[in-house]
C-alpha cells in the first residue's frame, strides 16, 4: 500500500484522473470500478475535461459501480444511477451497454447479486477500483462489521451513513435503509485500488484505516493487504497520521500502473 499526500482536493482529482487516463490510453477496454460521493466528483470532472480537450476515448471502457440504494429507481435524483449519468456518463463517449450499476429495483436481490459478481468475472475482473471512504470506515456500503470475505449483497446502512446522507434526502427519515453493494472481497480483487480521501472530517478514519489494525470494524483497512493499492489524501485528510508518508512527486506513477 502506497500512501501519497497531495495539497488539496483539486490536486487529488487531477492525479487520480491522470492515472486512470494513462491506463485507458494503454488498454482501451479497461474495466473500471467506480464510486459515488463528493470525493470522486473532481476525478470525474478531470476525466470529462480530458475527453473534451484531449479526446480521451471511453468507447471500449467498461464500468462497474460499487453500490446503489435499494428501492430507488434509476431516475430518482438521489440514485447512484442518476449521479453517475449526470456527473460522468452523459459527458463522455461510454457505450451504455458497458455500464453496470447495481439495480436497486430488482425483485430477486440475491440472484441479481450473484449475476453482478459473475459479470465482473466474465469481463476479466476490475482493473482499477476507485474508492472513497465513509466516516465510519466503509468502502462501498460495506459498513463496519462487514465480512472481509463478503461478495455483492444487500447491506443495512449504519447510523453514521444515514446521518451523513440525510442532507440529500430532506432528512434522516427519508434515507433508504438498505443498499446493494459489492463486497469487500469483490473490491479487494481489483488489480489496482485507488482510495481517495479529502478534508478534515476524514482525518480520523484515514488514520485508523492506514495505521490501525486490519479489522472489519474499519472495512477500508483491508487495503493494507492489497499488493497494489494507493491511498491518495490531501493535507487535511492526512493531518492526524503519525508516520511519515511521501508527498506525491515525480515518478510515483510508475507504481500505479497495471
Ligand atoms: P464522500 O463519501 O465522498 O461523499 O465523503 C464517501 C463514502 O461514503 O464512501
Amino acid at each position: 500500500m502506497l500512501v501519497l499526500k497531495v495539497k488539496d482536493h483539486e490536486e487529488l482529482s487531477e492525479r487520480a484522473a491522470g492515472v486512470i487516463a494513462d491506463e485507458i490510453r494503454k488498454k482501451q477496454d479497461i474495466v473500471l470500478g467506480l464510486a459515488t460521493g463528493e470525493t470522486p466528483l473532481g476525478v470525474y470532472r478531470s476525466l470529462i475535461r480530458m475527453h473534451e480537450e484531449e479526446g480521451l476515448d471511453f468507447s471500449k471502457v467498461t464500468t462497474f459501480n460499487l453500490d446503489e440504494y435499494v428501492g430507488l429507481s434509476p431516475t430518482h435524483k438521489e440514485s447512484y444511477h442518476y449521479f453517475m449519468h449526470e456527473n460522468l456518463f452523459k459527458h463522455i463517449n461510454m457505450d451504455p451497454r458497458n455500464v453496470y450499476i447495481p439495480d436497486g429495483m430488482v425483485k430477486d436481490i440475491s440472484a441479481y447479486c450473484e449475476w453482478y459478481e459473475k459479470k465482473i468475472t466474465e469481463l476479466g475482473g476490475i482493473d482499477i477500483q476507485i474508492l472513497g471512504i465513509g466516516r465510519d470506515g466503509h468502502i462501498g456500503f460495506n459498513e463496519p462489521g462487514s465480512s472481509l470475505g463478503s461478495r455483492t449483497r444487500i447491506k443495512t446502512l449504519s447510523k453514521e451513513t444515514i446521518e451523513d446522507n440525510a442532507r440529500f434526502f430532506w432528512g434522516v427519515d427519508n434515507v433508504p435503509r438498505t443498499a446493494i453493494t459489492m463486497g469487500i472481497q469483490t473490491i479487494i480483487e481489483a488489480k489496482l485500488i485507488i482510495l481517495l480521501a479529502s478534508g478534515k472530517r476524514k482525518a480520523e478514519i484515514v488514520r485508523l484505516a492506514i495505521e490501525g489494525p486490519v479489522s472489519s470494524r474499519v472495512p477500508a483497512s483491508i487495503i493494507q493487504f492489497h499488493r497494489k493499492a494507493a491511498v491518495i489524501i490531501d493535507q487535511e485528510a492526512a493531518s492526524l497520521l503519525t508516520r511519515e508518508y511521501s508527498i506525491w512527486g515525480e515518478g510515483e506513477e510508475i507504481y500505479l500502473h497495471l
